[in-house]
């Protein structure tokens, strides 16, 4: 039986719960404050790229199921349990934002009409379940409180842009925390469907294991998570700087290391670091949530640093290569922060544009999706990537889409001026390009120029 569900902010993590709980039965209801995503929405259309979303979005809003409103009283009629999908950004002091998140809390606590879940599926910093408790307490008169009392359940969200439908769908597990039995088990039951891979017509996989925890340790489940991946790709990067000072290949290196079980091979591939919204400012709440209460979070730190330095060894490379970059000519290939989006949020190839440029350089850019970057004009974008190879004298591959792998290398050196191919993702096959006529650099491969 299909339960009343609410989403809250219909962003990158939004759209998706809105869309799979009501794929997977419930009657879902997505609230949003932007005014041109709703009205996208609404059309069935997703604001963003990602795969397989589009359908069960269109399916929701044909099946009655889903739908979408910027109207909170609204919303909060029509659910029982509510899911906080707002954006909780890095603010100054490393700490996450969570105003967006107060805001929503507040409102929803003015307008409930009846006892209410409230899920915190943000990734919020540890302890904001209480916090968020206290902002109910304190935005409800004390009749409505007893009328309508408001629960709060922590429930970390792991999904990844690219593959956010399957990995929502097919999760490894699911956590939830929450100091109420109760509500708990509410919010068990949203999840009964996925949990026994009950998917309306979706290929069912191995069912995912349910945490049930306090809220502060499901909270803390999400950014040791994230840093604990975080630290294996800066892990892996490491090993590749020294692979470079010691004639070794870092991509047998990974792949030897990785077929130990207690290892395991993903999220070991070295290159130009990770990006996007949520490795950097997970961290930087982590250090500082440690550091508050008095603690250096050392391996933590060192996960960024040697992260931020990832994206100054590639303009180093090409620096070094082009024996400077005043005058020089640069193609990029790929701009997303990783394959399978179009988003920019901490993307290393803005990073590494914005360096290429201050040093001088013109920076043509290709992405198989991403058609434009808001706020930064001096980047050119290129229709195709054969057209940001046009008179370059160096062309680098920054995202790892798997298109780039089609290229005709041939066709792509007779429209540079120059040979490099720095491929930052360790992508291409050094022989093929090679063979192209090109000069191959990688990133920790044998005869690499070295990370010094
Ligand atoms: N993006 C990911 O891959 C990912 C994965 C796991 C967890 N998370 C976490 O999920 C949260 C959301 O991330 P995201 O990438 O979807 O962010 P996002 O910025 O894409 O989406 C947030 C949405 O909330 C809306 N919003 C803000 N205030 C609102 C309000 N008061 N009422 C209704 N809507 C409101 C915004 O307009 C926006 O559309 C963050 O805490 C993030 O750390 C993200």
């Amino acid at each position: 039986m299909g339960q009343r569900v609410g989403v809250v902010g219909t962003g990158y993590v939004g759209t998706v719960v809105a869309a799979c709980l009501a794929h997977v039965g419930h009657q879902v209801v997505g609230l949003e404050v932007d005014e041109r995503k709703l009205g996208l929405l609404r059309e069935g259309r997703t604001p963003f790229y990602e795969p397989g979303l589009a359908t069960l979005l269109t399916g929701g809003l044909d099946s009655e199921r889903l739908r979408f409103t910027g109207d909170v009283a609204e919303a909060v009629a029509s659910s029982d349990v509510l899911f906080l999908c707002v954006g909780t950004p890095s603010g100054q002091d490393g700490h996450a934002d969570v105003g967006a998140l107060a805001d929503a809390v507040r409102v929803i606590a003015e307008t409930v009409d009846g006892p209410k879940v409230l899920v915190t599926k943000s990734t919020v910093p540890i302890g904001s379940g209480r916090w968020v408790e206290g902002i109910v307490d304190d935005a409800q008169p004390a009749d409505l409180r007893r009328r309508a009392p408001v629960t709060v359940v922590s429930n970390p969200e792991f999904l990844r842009q690219g593959s956010a439908v399957d990995d929502y769908l097919h999760p490894d597990r699911v956590v939830l925390g929450s100091d109420d039995p109760d509500a708990l088990e509410r919010v068990a039951r949203i999840y009964e469907p996925i949990l026994q891979q009950r998917l309306n017509g979706d290929a069912a996989s191995r069912r995912p294991v349910l945490v049930r925890t306090t809220l502060a340790s499901a909270e803390t489940v999400k950014y040791a998570s994230n840093a604990f991946l975080a630290l294996k790709i800066s892990f892996a990067n490491e090993i590749a700087n020294i692979c470079e000072l010691v004639g070794a290949d870092v991509t047998d290196v990974v792949h030897a290391m990785g077929l130990d079980e207690r290892i395991g091979a993903r999220f070991l591939d070295a290159g130009a670091g990770w990006g996007g919204s949520c490795f950097g400012k997970d961290l930087s709440e982590l250090i500082a949530a440690a550091s508050d209460h008095g603690y250096d979070a050392r391996l933590l730190r060192a996960a960024k640093s040697v992260n931020g330095w990832q994206r100054e060894l590639v303009v180093k490379k090409v620096r070094r290569h082009l024996h400077g970059l005043r005058g020089r000519r640069v193609g990029l290939l790929g701009l997303a922060f990783k394959p399978g989006t179009d988003d920019l949020r901490d993307a290393p190839s803005l990073d590494i544009a914005r360096a290429l440029l201050a040093g001088g350089a013109t920076v043509l850019a290709h992405d198989p999706v991403v058609r434009s970057v808001p706020g930064f004009p001096e980047l050119r974008i290129a229709g195709d990537p054969y057209e940001a190879g046009e008179r370059a004298d160096a062309v680098v591959l920054v995202t790892e889409w798997s298109d780039y792998l089609e290229l005709e290398l041939g066709v792509l050196r007779d429209r540079m001026r120059g040979r490099l191919l720095l491929d930052s993702r360790n992508l291409f096959d050094p022989a093929k390009v090679r063979t192209a006529g090109l000069h191959y650099e990688g990133i920790g491969r044998a005869n690499g120029v070295g990370p010094a």
